[in-house]
């Protein structure tokens, strides 16, 4: 197998980006994090420095403040240059995916680094052709909160080398400390292509007045032991994006089960997205 891959970049300091970032620091690597602009790089080292004080109260770290050394935000790509893996975690957006694997390609030096994403529904196989080294693209699928969730769908696409897909488990699982599942290049990969149509069950269940939402949920809690019931994680994660990946799990398939339910459509043209905006299934706050 080639080099470890030590050097981290990650582009996008979101909600995702930032926990990328933070458990890479936490492994002891060195962290480069590109944000779009000095707002948005200003918002992501809050966003660290408030998940890494909570790390240290609950005596998770020893110190916010060595763990943030180990990161450098910037706002040029070019300070990607000397990387060995970059993980993009930017918009959900095709167009600017693209365009920014096609920037790391000639920023990147090492022609052996690997190009991840943490896409959730673009295809691997979009953003590696665009790049002159599709052999080194890979999805590298985290799950949110990504200090806590152990998971990672590794997702390598019809041209991408063994090689990539194992530097990459190796990153994952023997750096950063996660379990890796394999995946192929569909949309949703194993966790949401699995979930995803729970939920959009549970919303038909509730749509047709078979019952209750806090029936619906007490069911999968008391009956199955689910730590939450569908109706409160969709509301978790956010009704947009519950229909969002079930559009693009459609799209894929074109089997029924993957369509959102015309409720879910709905509450999302009323902005009842769910915890972030107060009220979803249920009213929060
Ligand atoms: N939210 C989740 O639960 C979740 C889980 C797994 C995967 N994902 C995927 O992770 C990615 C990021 O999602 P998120 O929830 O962190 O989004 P987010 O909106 O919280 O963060 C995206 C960040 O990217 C930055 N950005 C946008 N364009 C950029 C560019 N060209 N260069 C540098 N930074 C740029 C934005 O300023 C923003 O801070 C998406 O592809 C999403 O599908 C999300």
């Amino acid at each position: 197998m080639g080099e470890a891959l030590d050097r981290v970049g990650v582009v996008g300091c979101g909600l995702m980006g930032a926990g990328i970032a933070e458990v890479s620091a936490r492994a002891g690597l060195d962290v480069v994090v590109v944000e779009a602009g000095a707002g948005a790089a200003d918002a992501g080292r809050r966003r660290l420095e408030g998940s890494l004080a909570r790390a240290e109260s609950k005596g998770k770290i020893e110190s916010a403040a060595a763990v943030l050394e180990r990161i450098t935000i910037a706002t040029d790509l070019d300070a990607m240059a000397d990387r060995q893996v970059v993980v993009e975690a930017i918009v959900e957006d095709e167009a600017a995916k693209t365009e920014l694997f096609r920037a790391l390609d000639k920023v990147v030096a090492d022609p052996g680094a690997v190009l991840a994403s943490n896409t959730s529904s673009i295809p691997i196989m979009k953003l590696g052709v665009v790049t002159g080294r599709p052999q080194q693209v890979i999805g590298i699928h985290f799950f949110n909160p990504v200090p806590v969730l152990s998971l990672v769908e590794l997702v390598p696409s019809l041209l991408t080398a063994a090689e990539t897909t194992e530097r990459s488990r190796a990153f994952v699982e023997g750096r950063l400390g996660k379990q890796a599942i394999d995946c192929q290049d569909r949309a949703g990969f194993v966790v949401n292509a699995l979930l995803i149509p729970f939920v959009l069950s549970a919303i038909r269940m509730l749509e047709s007045g078979f019952a209750t939402a806090e029936d619906i949920d007490r069911g999968l809690v008391l009956g199955a032991a689910h730590p939450q019931g569908p109706l409160a994680l969709a509301d978790l994660i956010g009704l947009d994006t519950t229909k969002a990946v079930a559009e693009s799990l459609y799209e894929e398939f074109k089997e029924p089960l993957y369509a959102a339910p015309p409720l879910l459509a709905r509450m999302v043209d009323a902005g009842l997205l769910g915890r972030k905006t107060g009220r979803g299934f249920y009213t929060y706050g």
